[in-house]
């Protein structure tokens, strides 16, 4: 969910508004605000307004009907988890004599306890929310002092919650808690602002606090106060946010996803920068992690959701690969649950693109209680993972607004080929001369996915018209099998239709009974130099599929000539060595994704249920 808190001069809702849509990458079933304001006999009340859907219901409602005036406002736009996607449902919620208003992000998880004594103190709860409790206890614990009636209730709840309120009766003042999920203060002049990322009010103010962990914080006009859930003055920490609004707007492409697959180029470069050194070394000196820790690490695990996680898959071939180093990964929520085996010798990398998934936290965390030693490969500078990891290599996608992750992805390969080169490389394995023609051809990849992308008309036009299929599969061997995962993950959440990945050596065991006339089937060839038997034993793959009645779509390097009488579509990528093939092959297949997913009419930014960064486990 996202949330926006401000009070200063300006018109609150004006600024909350257009927080809001700032921050609607963040869920999108509902939104809602609530402004203080004067009424008819002077006194302070709430305003409110909410609606299911999209913000633009919400501002169709405010058209129609438009809020009393107030400098001081919050606002929410949700991702549901309790209670579906209704009005009532819908944030704020306030208590019964509507003095207070809430939004909340994450779950209450004694929110039924908390329920049933309110309903036995003659509470009315209206909506099937946990949030709803939080309003309803602040007007209880109410005495004059807003921050300290929200200390009081964060005290009681269980789980993971970031909670921002307003109360009628302190005109002028929002208070924010945040355990878990982000909350970041903008320091303005004579304003100041409340919100879940930066983005909400970048073009207010480029002076921002990060709230830490278990923290309340109360905002008046002229100042700002930060104290620990007990009342202690806490420490904070200022930082200058230095990218700039512009990075977040379209820039003249229809959708933000056409715009970041566009920018991977630069995205790719932008994290290679600085990293390869003249002599044709890599220099990670962010990492944090001495050498000597480095050369005793005896196992990589890699912890990761959705997109990330095929990141983090594709990681383990170059990992094992260049270092010796057994390597596993895993999707982060199952991580913490299996008891997994660790110690001060085990290195986790956790890769996250907001850096808030929950359920990478909660891996990672567990991680060091076990003592292993953390690295978060992350794109969002200063977030919850990067700050509990022991080190962190940033990827410098800039701001991703798309809900799919595109650019974000490629970064993420970047970085753990960088992670995986680096082990090599203070280790010294026999690899050493792969490693320096391999760190070599790294820094030609901002050059071959720009030639990719100069390339993808045709790959347009087959994605429209296969906007009717039923089903596409995806088939891969060794890195092109998470690539195939990638691109079957890509058409599910842009295009809703069923899409499938497999290894392509698993298909006979299987998923080959799925193949019928016409289906249509992508398969990502490796290239036919190097590991030539892989490129071999997938040609036969090609053939078998052919052969049932598949419509073959081959994704192949330029110059391989072997598929061609296999191939009812070709698509061609720069030839590169397979270990580094996904930085290419991945391109046509969010490419096509996109493109299938706009001839069906869906709306690629904001697929239906998802949510960019999932602050939930
Ligand atoms: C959500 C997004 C996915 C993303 C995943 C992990 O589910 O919809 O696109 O891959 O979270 O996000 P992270 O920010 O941790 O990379």
């Amino acid at each position: 969910c996202g949330i926006v808190g401000y009070t200063g001069p300006q018109e609150a809702l004006d600024v909350v508004i257009a927080g809001l849509r700032r921050l609607e990458y963040r869920g999108y079933d509902s939104a809602g605000v609530a402004v203080q304001t004067r009424g008819a006999d002077g006194q302070w009340l709430l305003a409110t307004d909410k609606r299911a859907g999209k913000l633009v219901n919400l501002e169709k409602s405010l058209a129609e009907t438009p809020l009393a005036a107030g400098t001081t406002g919050i606002g929410h736009t949700r991702w549901a988890t309790h209670g579906g996607p209704t009005d009532a449902n819908a944030h704020p919620h306030l208590d019964d004599h509507r003095k207070v208003a809430v939004v909340h992000n994450g779950i209450i998880e004694n929110f039924a306890r908390l329920r049933a004594d309110l309903a036995d103190r003659g509470h009315t709860l209206r909506s099937e929310t946990d949030t709803e409790v939080v309003a309803h206890l602040l007007a209880e614990a109410y005495d004059g002092d807003l921050a300290e009636a929200m200390r009081a209730v964060c005290r009681q709840l269980d789980g993971a919650f970031t909670l921002v309120a307003v109360h009628a009766d302190a005109p002028g003042t929002v208070v924010g808690a945040r355990r878990n999920s982000p909350l970041v203060v903008g320091v303005g002049d004579g304003e100041n602002f409340l919100a879940s990322d930066v983005a909400a009010f970048i073009a207010h103010t480029r002076e921002a606090i990060e709230l830490g962990q278990d923290q309340v914080v109360e905002l008046r006009p002229d100042g700002v106060s930060v104290t620990n859930f007990d009342g202690t003055p806490a420490e904070v920490r200022e930082y200058h946010v230095d990218w700039d609004a512009s990075a977040a707007e379209k820039g003249g492409y229809d959708y933000f996803m056409l715009k970041e697959i566009a920018e991977q180029p630069k995205a790719v470069a932008d994290t290679l920068l600085g990293r390869i050194g003249t002599d044709g070394r890599l220099t990670l000196d962010e990492l944090r992690i001495p050498d000597q820790v480095l050369r005793e690490v005896d196992k990589v695990v890699i912890v990761a959701c959705g997109t990330a996680f095929h990141a983090g898959m594709i990681a383990k071939y170059a990992i094992e690969h260049w270092t010796r180093i057994p390597c596993e990964v895993e999707v982060a929520s199952e991580f913490r649950y299996r008891d997994p085996i660790m110690d001060d010798r085990t290195l986790v990398v956790a890769i996250s693109q907001s850096g808030e998934t929950m359920d990478t936290l909660m891996a990672l965390r567990h991680a060091r209680e076990q003592g292993a030693k953390v690295l978060a490969i992350c794109n969002t500078n200063g977030s919850t993972i990067p700050r509990e990891s022991d080190a962190v290599l940033y990827t410098h996608a800039g701001p991703e607004v798309a809900v799919a992750s595109t650019k974000a992805f490629l970064t993420q390969l970047v970085a753990c080929y960088l992670v995986a080169l680096y082990l090599g490389q203070v280790r010294g394995t026999k690899w050493g001369d792969e490693i320096s023609s391999v760190i070599r051809e790294l820094g030609d990849a901002p050059r071959q996915v720009e030639q990719v992308l100069g390339t993808m008309e045709p790959v347009r036009a087959l994605a429209r018209s296969l906007a009717d299929a039923r089903s596409v599969l995806f088939l891969g061997r060794h890195v092109g099998y998470p690539v195939a995962l990638e691109g079957a993950l890509k058409l599910k959440e842009l295009a809703y239709m069923h899409a499938e990945g497999f290894a392509a050596g698993e298909l006979k065991h299987g998923p080959i009974a799925l193949i019928e006339e016409g289906l249509p089937v992508v398969v990502v060839v490796p290239s036919p130099r190097g590991r030539s038997i892989l490129h071999d034993k997938i040609v036969s793959n090609i053939q078998e599929i052919r052969a049932r009645g598949a419509r073959t779509i081959v994704i192949a390097e330029e110059g391989d000539e072997a598929v061609v009488p296999y191939a009812d579509h070709l698509i061609r990528i720069p030839a590169t060595p397979t270990l580094l093939q996904p930085l290419v092959s991945t391109v046509p297949l969010q490419v096509f994704a996109c493109e299938l997913a706009t001839a069906k009419g869906h709306e690629v930014d904001q697929p239906r249920n998802l949510a960019k960064s999932v602050t939930v486990e």
